[in-house]
């Protein structure tokens, strides 16, 4: 195979954790007495937590002190937790171990490239710590998407040519990041929103090898 290794973004691709996402937003919103929906958490999706924060705040019209408003963003965080803390391993999206349990079966690399500062929590609920060979997660990435860097600190802590790896992203912000890495990637979702993306799919149980191959010799490689 061409491809070397597979990127996986995590909120979205591997479990759905938007619903809890929205659940805790939706709570700080009302409080603040700001109208939020969820079609309004479209928006929010890719998009790290102090910027979700400042999307429903705009949403309000309110201006707030930095101070008041990382206590906001810790507050929402906490009940965030206290969500996904009750997450189980039938939370992973269909079609999820099975893609990555074939990849690994023809030697390609998998790793994790999440904004959330919360993966490590997520991945231990739902059992797959010990399915990545490298993790990059907003604890040790900076840089939101549509910045490549998460993708790019995957393929370097994998040691592998950004060239030779494959993104499964569900958040234009996220298919940006990824072509801006050299990446080829894969848009899971509606491709009205994940045009950009070398290929779309609704979800990884659309997803199988020969896909991947189809991929490869779309973008030239062989
Ligand atoms: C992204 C989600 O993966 O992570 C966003 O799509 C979220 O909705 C972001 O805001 C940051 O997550 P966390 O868990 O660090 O607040
Ligand atoms: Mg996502």
């Amino acid at each position: 195979m061409w491809t070397k290794a597979c990127i996986f973004d995590l909120d979205g691709v591997i479990v759905d954790t938007a619903k809890y996402h929205f659940l805790a937003w939706k709570r700080l919103a009302d409080e603040l007495g700001i109208e939020f929906t969820e079609r309004d958490n479209e928006r929010l999706k890719g998009v790290s937590r102090m910027a979700s924060l400042e999307i429903i705040l705009e949403l309000g019209n309110k201006h707030l002190p930095i101070g008041e408003k990382e206590e906001l963003a810790s507050v929402k965080n906490r009940w965030y937790v206290e969500y996904i803390s009750k997450m189980t391993p039938e939370e992973i999206l269909p079609g999820t171990l099975d893609f990555i349990n074939v990849l690994k079966h023809n030697k390609i690399k998998i790793a994790l490239g999440s904004a959330s500062k919360n993966t490590p929590m997520i991945l231990d609920r739902v059992g797959m710590k010990e399915l990545f060979e490298a993790v990059a997660d907003g604890n040790i990435v900076h840089k939101a998407k549509p910045d490549p860097e998460v993708f790019l600190k995957a393929a370097e802590m994998l040691g592998t040519d950004p060239a030779k790896c494959v993104v499964f992203e569900d958040a234009a912000a996220g298919v940006e990041a990824a072509l801006r890495a050299g990446m080829a990637c894969v848009g899971i979702g509606r491709k009205e929103v994940l045009g950009a993306a070398h290929t779309v799919v609704s979800g990884l149980n659309e997803m199988n090898l020969e896909k991947l191959i189809i991929l490869e010799k779309q973008l030239g490689y062989e």
